[in-house]
């Protein structure tokens, strides 16, 4: 799995550090190409030589005492996989917050939409310290994966967690950093935010979709090895795989919608689009003066229903944003020609519009109501690829 793969190993400075020749090792023994950057305070720990003699490859350290101009973006583009073992609170610190000034953490700054993977090692109390706990709710939400820390002995004599986990580990890592994900191949389409239509120049009819529940949806397919097209009202998602087309009106997202569906394997309808627009958007901004406007609706596309009416037609996954009870949304899902529809009493604490969480339930074609726990919007996303890979198979 690892033969031939390109590694770049970066140690940054704790005594784990010594652990990262082992780690060299165990990676060349696989077969993988290693190349190695090293902070200034690793070079402390642990020799270059060292290292330049396990791999064959002298470390980078430093950005300006190599040959090359640039090394730290020839090493991230040469690079499958990034591995930082140990990451240290600081460079972790710099990671998250972009603070690249050594050749290590630009690197790993240089190598974004490739898998970083981070073991981090420091003392029990700068683990725990809020600082770092919020370095890696960052780090997580932008995408690198973690491996530990765990729990045993530190440096001096101290116990807790903390620890770096074992090269072992750290190659088991590299290796599912590096498979591709179950949802390789598949070509999917997500819609996302709430749609805005004109009434005059200014002002417009809406919603309070946010657009966070379908961007989940998104990262986490693309994460899981999809090419996804994410239509959306929102445009907040930077991420590998996802091609982001931002749109205003329910036509505009129809349009979009539908080109991608027609090469598409999934479709996940999860924004909340205007059932009614102003039939004819006045060309000036109204005036208060002239009094209260009449406003006249007329239809939107039904962009599910254009999709359910494909021939082929992808998986189709719909959403149904309730108040109160979910029986209208079982009767959606039977009336609407979707595979699986997901629906969520927006009225309820935690759910709906605007919140990092959902408390939804999944709804089938034939009336099976299976309600999940309330779950951040990513784990809402995971869970639903699950069960759409569960239902369609692996491939496509
Ligand atoms: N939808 C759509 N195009 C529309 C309206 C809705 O594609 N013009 C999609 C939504 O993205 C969602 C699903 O249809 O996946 C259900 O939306 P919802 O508004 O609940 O459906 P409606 O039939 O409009 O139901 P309601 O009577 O509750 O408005």
């Amino acid at each position: 799995m690892l033969s031939g793969r390109h590694i770049v190993l970066g140690v940054s400075g704790g005594v784990a550090a010594y652990k990262a020749a082992y780690l060299a090792r165990r990676l060349v023994d696989a077969g993988a190409q290693v190349r190695t950057v090293m902070t200034d305070s690793a070079t402390r720990f642990l020799g270059v030589q060292t290292l330049a003699a396990i791999t064959g490859s002298t470390p980078v350290v430093g950005l300006f005492a190599a040959t090359d101009v640039s090394p730290h973006t020839t090493l991230a583009r040469w690079a499958d996989v990034v591995v930082v073992a140990p990451a240290t609170a600081a460079t972790l610190s710099r990671i998250a917050t972009g603070l690249s000034e050594d050749a290590l953490t630009a690197t790993a700054l240089a190598a974004w939409g490739k898998p970083v993977v981070l073991a981090p090692a420091m003392h029990t109390e700068m683990w725990e310290h809020p600082a770092t706990q919020r370095t890696m709710t960052t780090l997580r939400s932008d995408g690198y994966l973690v491996v530990g820390p765990a729990t045993g002995a530190l440096a001096g004599g101290d116990e807790g967690i903390g620890r770096m986990v074992e090269p072992e580990e750290i190659v088991a890592a590299v290796e599912a950093a590096l498979a591709p994900g179950d949802l390789g191949g598949w070509q999917v389409v997500v819609s996302a935010g709430g749609t805005r239509e004109a009434i005059d120049p200014v002002r417009y009819l809406g919603n309070r979709s946010s657009g966070r529940m379908g961007n989940a949806v998104a990262e986490a397919a693309a994460q899981r090895g999809a090419e996804v097209t994410l239509v959306t009202t929102a445009g907040a998602v930077e991420q590998r795989r996802v091609t982001v087309v931002v749109v205003d009106t329910a036509e505009e997202m129809a349009a979009a919608v539908w080109k991608a569906a027609a090469e598409a394997d999934v479709a996940v309808l999860a924004a909340a689009v205007a059932d009614f627009r102003p039939a004819d958007p006045a060309a000036g901004k109204l005036r208060r003066a002239d009094g209260p406007p009449h406003i006249v609706l007329e239809p939107t596309p039904d962009i599910l229903a254009g999709v359910a009416k494909m021939s082929p037609r992808p998986f189709l996954v719909g959403f149904a944003a309730e108040t109160g009870s979910l029986d209208e949304a079982v009767v959606k899902a039977r009336r609407k020609g979707v595979d699986l529809l997901v629906a969520n009493d927006v009225t309820r604490a935690g759910s709906g519009f605007g919140t990092d969480t959902n408390e939804v339930a999944l709804i089938t074609p034939d009336g099976v109501v299976e309600p999940w726990p309330l779950l951040t919007k990513r784990q809402v996303a995971d869970r639903l690829w699950d069960r759409v890979a569960a239902m369609r198979g692996a491939a496509p």
